[in-house]
């Protein structure tokens, strides 16, 4: 490569989100969300039984986010929106205003610090209302989504331009619907995670459709979901049976949802096969994995104006021996994803760093999705506890990583459009509470006013977004 010089006009972020962040959980109006109802039930379902109650205090300390936004010297910044601050009951039926000016706020500051917003609808954190009434287990919650995207539309549109219907409905889905492990807690193997899922493409292609239809004309912004994948690779690359299990570990993920909103409004052949001849062998009548009617593909199909993608690792993949196993996800994948050894871990143990597996899975979205533009809406390195406040570690993953998107973007041809680290902070790391710290600033939990500190790498990144340029020692 000529230079480590990344593309004009490339989009320099970091991204949050509102539970993990913002704390102020029953303030001024604000209804409760499945994260508050989950937390407050306790029987460690959360490291310490923490919650997200007080974070990292965002609602009220948002300003001091913005200096840390301004430090890194950002052009964009990711952040959701919590559903429940905005519509304590998950519908428009009663507009919290106090919610509405918090947004308005952060938004018009941003604006005047000429950083772009590009907002999450919903983050893991549906209202507790939403899921009284079922969830995303009901098809009522895809309509109930829609009003609220539209009222997201019409009241902020003017100013957001970047919308995110949902982050990871992968892992919003299965972990909320089917292992049971992420609020609201609910274990229907084998069916929730697929049902949950199926409600949220079509939430999510009527959201879109919403904002094609009545407000794109006017306001000029773009739509589109955040997917997370790993990448994969057979375990032994000459290996057929590994090759497989490869592909079906690739289309039970990322292809779950692509497909659909990319390709053809359908889950891919693979899955609808798999699961429907599981489904036969175990007496049902019909497949544990939903069908969409021709009217919902034609609907679902195209309904993406840019690609997101939250990558973290790679895994080596092998055939599962499914044959003791119960009805499941992953049991109808029949693939296991393995660490190598000799990949360093970050200090999670899912997290092995591979930079070189986000080149070669932007490749292969660009050869899969038609070349769409790409933003990386989340990459980021975990410390445990107690954080290195110099996480060399840490800065040597994003400086490798940022190496592989630049070789993507020059040497593979990659359109990506941007990068957003996860996270501007330390903040609520779900089922791991505040033990696990993936922020460019370091939060001071102990300290009744949260305060923020740079790593070192926030420092290193401030430089590379300052000259658009990787300098790689
Ligand atoms: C989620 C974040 C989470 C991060 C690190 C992503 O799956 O969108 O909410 O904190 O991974 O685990």
């Amino acid at each position: 490569m000529d230079s480590g010089k990344f593309p004009g006009s490339f989009a320099w972020g970091a991204s949050t989100a509102a539970y993990q962040i913002e704390g102020g959980w029953d303030a001024d109006g604000k209804g409760p969300n499945v994260w508050d109802t989950f937390t407050h039930q306790g029987g460690d379902r959360v490291l310490k039984n923490q919650t997200g109650d007080v974070a990292c205090g965002s609602y009220t300390l948002w300003e001091e986010d913005l200096k840390c936004i301004k430090q890194l010297g950002l052009t964009h910044y990711r952040f959701s929106f919590s559903w429940s601050r905005l519509l304590p009951d998950g519908t428009t039926g009663f507009i919290n205003q106090k919610g509405v000016d918090y947004y308005n706020k952060l938004i018009d500051s941003l604006l005047e610090m000429g950083v772009t917003p590009l907002v999450t609808l919903y983050h893991f954190d549906l209202p507790q209302a939403v899921e009284d009434q079922g969830g995303w287990l009901s098809e009522k919650t895809v309509d109930i989504f829609k009003q609220y995207a539209q009222f997201c539309y019409t009241t902020f549109g003017d100013r957001v331009k970047h919308w995110i219907t949902i982050n990871e409905p992968y892992y919003a889905a299965r972990l909320s619907y089917e292992s049971g492990i992420f609020a609201p807690g609910k274990k229907l193997k084998g069916i929730g995670g697929y049902r949950a899922a199926h409600n949220m493409i079509k939430a999510h292609a009527k959201a879109w459709h919403v904002y094609n239809t009545f407000f794109k004309d006017k306001q000029q912004g773009r739509v589109s979901i955040a997917l997370d994948s790993d990448w994969a690779e057979p375990l032994d690359p000459n290996s057929l049976a590994d090759k497989e299990a490869t592909e079906r570990y690739m289309f039970f993920r990322l292809h779950w949802f692509a497909n659909p909103i990319f390709i053809d409004g359908d889950y891919p052949a693979i899955m609808k096969s798999i699961v429907s001849q599981k489904s036969k062998e175990e007496g049902l009548t019909s497949s544990r994995l939903p069908e969409f009617t021709e009217e919902e593909k034609a609907m679902i199909k195209g309904t993406a104006d840019f690609f997101c993608l939250n990558y973290y690792t790679t895994r080596k993949v092998k055939p599962l021996d499914t044959t003791a196993c119960e009805p499941h996800s992953n049991s109808d994948t029949g693939a296991e994803g393995i660490t190598e050894p000799n990949w360093p871990i970050s200090g999670v143990e899912w997290l092995a760093v591979v930079p070189w597996g986000l080149r070669r899975l932007l490749a292969h979205i660009k050869h899969s999705f038609g070349n769409p533009e790409i933003f990386i809406t989340e990459n980021g390195f975990a410390q445990a506890d107690p954080p290195a406040l110099q996480d060399v570690h840490r800065w040597g993953y994003y400086q490798e990583t940022l190496m592989e998107v630049l070789k993507a973007i020059k040497l593979d041809g990659v359109n990506v459009k941007g990068y957003f680290a996860w996270s501007l902070l330390d903040n609520f790391e779900w089922n791991s509470g505040y033990s696990v710290r993936f922020g460019l600033f370091h939060v001071d939990f102990a300290q009744a006013n949260l305060p923020r500190t740079p790593y070192y790498s926030a420092n290193e990144y401030a430089k590379v977004v300052k000259g658009n340029e990787l300098i790689y020692k």
